[in-house]
């Protein structure tokens, strides 16, 4: 689907009209084609929706995405990829969908859960945080952002293609490796930088949990090094309906390491969701 100045949103599965879209939220520095794996082991009968985050894969640049919505352009921001993603939805007739992000993508659902509460039917919390940045990782982002833009390549997070991996698939699953590398190599600096100086900045999202009473699922790999496991307990302790899934054997990337367990939680995720938007059955 293509709308002019807004975020292109992919249409994973054609479904059922009647029933509520499924909307993934990539990670960082991907794009929609991460969720296939997982997408390919869903029921058919439900629409899943895939946006590009703003400058990654086929969408315009954060800047761009931040004039469109008339915001304030000069500073990345999660808010930004939450208004643009609540922009395409509600343009392609999107009233209200379950949505579920990994990491970036995560960060992203919950600023939508903050900032358009409405449309949240139901959060999959997929090998994310809640918490914001300390200032040790804040300076590193900045170095980051500042070096892929003095080299405008992409080359210094080309270390995520293993570190994303858990420490068994860095070794067994050299296919996994070298495709998240493939989908590294094809985004370009500028929204790798301006990713970055949004997710430094972004703020500290328990107390949004807190106050959400919908229903929820929070999965981690259990070798996830960069949004570990105590990371997604936190996030179970400040939900009130959370199911938490822990993956074995796999690490930040459970949907591509692991993809079943992660397909069979958002399966059941929409099932509560969809007996909650039923009165008298949540
Ligand atoms: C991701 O996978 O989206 C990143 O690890 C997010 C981050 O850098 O915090």
């Amino acid at each position: 689907m293509t709308t002019d100045g807004m975020l292109r949103l992919f249409t994973l599965r054609e479904g059922r009209q009647e029933k509520m879209p499924l909307v993934l939220l990539h990670g960082f520095p991907l794009d929609h084609r991460m969720w296939h794996d997982v997408t390919d082991l869903l029921a058919g009968d439900r629409t899943v929706l895939a946006p590009d985050l703003p400058g990654f894969g086929a969408s315009p640049t954060g800047p761009d995405i931040a004039r469109t919505l008339s915001a304030d352009v000069a500073t990345p921001s999660v808010d930004v990829m939450a208004d643009g993603v609540a922009a395409v939805l509600r343009a392609e007739g999107v009233e209200r969908a379950v949505v579920a992000g990994l990491s970036m993508g995560g960060y992203v659902a919950m600023a939508l859960l903050e900032r358009h509460p409405d449309l949240v039917a139901g959060i999959g919390l997929v090998d994310t945080k809640s918490t914001a940045d300390d200032d040790g990782a804040r300076a590193k982002r900045f170095e980051v952002a500042r070096t892929v833009r003095a080299e405008m390549r992409v080359d210094a997070v080309f270390g995520m293609r293993t570190s994303v991996l858990g420490a068994t698939n860095r070794i067994a699953r050299p296919d996994l490796v070298e495709r998240i590398e493939r989908w590294i190599r094809d985004q370009g600096p500028e929204a790798v930088a301006w990713a970055q100086e949004a997710m430094a900045d972004r703020p500290d999202r328990t107390r949004v949990l807190e106050g959400y009473t919908g229903p929820a699922v929070v999965v981690v790999g259990d070798e996830d090094e960069l949004s570990p496991v105590p990371a997604a307990e936190h996030m179970v302790g400040a939900l009130r309906e959370a199911e938490l899934v822990v993956v074995r054997g796999a690490g930040h990337m459970t949907p591509n390491e692991s993809p079943e367990p992660v397909a069979s939680a958002l399966a059941t995720l929409l099932r509560r969701a969809d007996r909650a938007a039923v009165p008298g059955q949540a």
